[in-house]
């Protein structure tokens, strides 16, 4: 691949469209609206307030990677939505009760006047929730024609050059791909037929696809992660990425188990479970749709600590992860980990971890930084699967026959050296000239 030319400062303001407008949706957004006028800062994006070293250490070049990569900034960032409920994104963000009304009191007007789109919502797909907010139409492919319609309607009122997508709506129940995931042409037919191997999410996402608008996925279902997605991406140009955010349980796994494996400790299990209250959580509560989250939080260790490389330290590995609705706890997650580990000579080990931590508020930074970086890397002219941005993921996406990359300290070493490579920089790999010089 080429590096792409000189990348200018983007022009116009940029549509973010979020199907799905819940919890994390609604905070994504207010804290945009929020930190633009400063009434509050963007803590966890690495957008806002990450730098990035460039050259030699001794260059002592370390710019804030907002100055160096030409992002959109937040100013110029326009929002939409899509949900089977009609609350706007006030009502919906204090339904959701994730931020205090010290926050969403001075945002009040500004969230009232985003309204959600009609949603494509089959049901089936999505079993505990039923909303009135939905599209009709004689298949699914009219469904994509509808979606593409709403896309091109909102750039044109709120005056956009461009728009991106991150999937924000409900985890859908599990489906594995099937023929009908295979080829553009398969899929094609298979939306004039309203195969039930179509789910809502791929509806969404085929529709932003053939408009051109990146799509990145935050849920664990397939969605976009399936061959005629990836044809269709590589058609019409346009980045995607996914799936599942890395937040609360999955982020601090992949931060312990590199650790770990680095000093070669064995481990025997590794027990996770969770309360957490909010509507993903009921969601989660039917065994279809936990069981697309299930898979996307089991692949982590597996491929973090290769058992196959290392069967003497990870070979009799039981791993196991459970989410219990719980509804006082609302969307104040609580996520509990036993870890059972062994070291020299055999001898065992516990850690346990008790993370009190807050699910919407550890992902809606996450949603800024992947809705800027897809731009950029649009606009540098990447399509398909952005595996630069496996970072954000607990189960990333990736070019089809490699394996992921799960590490976040690898993982974080990719995105930066995707920035340096595409803004002409060195790539750095830490190794320091002094020894052999
Ligand atoms: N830390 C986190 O919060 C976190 C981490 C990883 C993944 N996720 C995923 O992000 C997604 C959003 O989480 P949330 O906490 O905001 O959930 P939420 O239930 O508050 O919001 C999801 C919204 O999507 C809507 N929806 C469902 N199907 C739709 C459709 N077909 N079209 C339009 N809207 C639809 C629902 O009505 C709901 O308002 C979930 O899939 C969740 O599993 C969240």
């Amino acid at each position: 691949m080429q590096r792409p030319k000189k990348l200018e400062a983007p022009q116009g303001k940029l549509a973010v469209l979020l199907p799905g407008l819940g919890a994390v949706s609604t905070t994504f957004i207010s804290g945009c609206l929020l930190a633009r006028r400063g009434l509050a800062p963007p803590i966890g994006a690495i957008t806002q307030t990450g730098t990035i070293r460039l050259g030699k250490r001794t260059d002592g070049r370390s710019p804030k990677i907002q100055d160096f990569a030409p992002l959109a900034q937040l100013s110029d960032m326009c929002f939409g939505g899509w949900d089977l409920f009609s609350d706007n994104a006030y009502e919906a963000a204090t339904n959701a009760q994730v931020l205090e009304s010290k926050h969403l009191d001075p945002i009040k007007d500004e969230l009232s006047a985003i309204k959600p789109m009609s949603a494509v919502f089959y049901p089936e797909y999505v079993k505990r929730l039923t909303g009135t907010n939905v599209k009709v139409g004689k298949n699914k492919a009219e469904m994509v024609e509808q979606v593409r319609e709403d896309v091109r309607t909102f750039i044109k009122n709120n005056g956009c050059s461009r728009a991106v997508a991150v999937w924000c709506g409900s985890t859908e129940i599990y489906l594995e791909p099937k023929p009908v995931h295979q080829s553009i042409a398969a899929f094609e037919k298979g939306l004039l037929e309203s195969d039930p191997n179509i789910s809502n999410s791929m509806i969404y996402a085929w529709a932003l696809l053939k408009e051109g608008v990146p799509y990145a996925n935050g849920a664990p279902n397939l969605s976009v992660d399936i061959p005629a997605m990836h044809e269709l991406a590589r058609e019409t140009q346009t980045p995607t990425a996914g799936k599942d955010f890395k937040t609360g349980q999955t982020l601090m796994k992949t931060i312990l188990a590199p650790g770990l494996k680095a000093r070669m400790l064995g481990m025997k299990g590794w027990f996770s479970t969770n309360i957490l209250g909010n509507r993903d959580g009921e969601v989660l509560d039917d065994p279809d749709n936990f069981k697309s989250k299930e898979v996307s939080k089991l692949g982590v260790l597996e491929e973090i600590l290769q058992p196959g490389t290392y069967p003497e330290l990870y070979g009799d590995l039981y791993h196991k992860v459970r989410i219990n609705y719980y509804p006082p706890r609302g969307d104040a997650k609580e996520g509990w980990d036993n870890i059972d580990i062994f070291g020299w000579l055999g001898y065992p080990m516990q850690i346990k971890v008790d993370f009190l931590c807050r699910d919407s508020i550890l992902a809606a930074p996450l949603v800024l930084d992947l809705a800027l970086f897809m731009d950029l890397g649009h606009r540098a002219g990447f399509r398909g699967v952005q595996e630069w941005l496996s970072f954000y993921f607990k189960s990333p996406m990736t070019a089809p026959g490699l394996y992921p990359e799960h590490d976040l300290f690898i993982q974080s070493m990719k995105l930066k050296n995707t920035l340096r490579w595409m803004m002409g920089e060195e790539l750095i790999t830490h190794l320091g000239h002094e020894y052999y010089d």
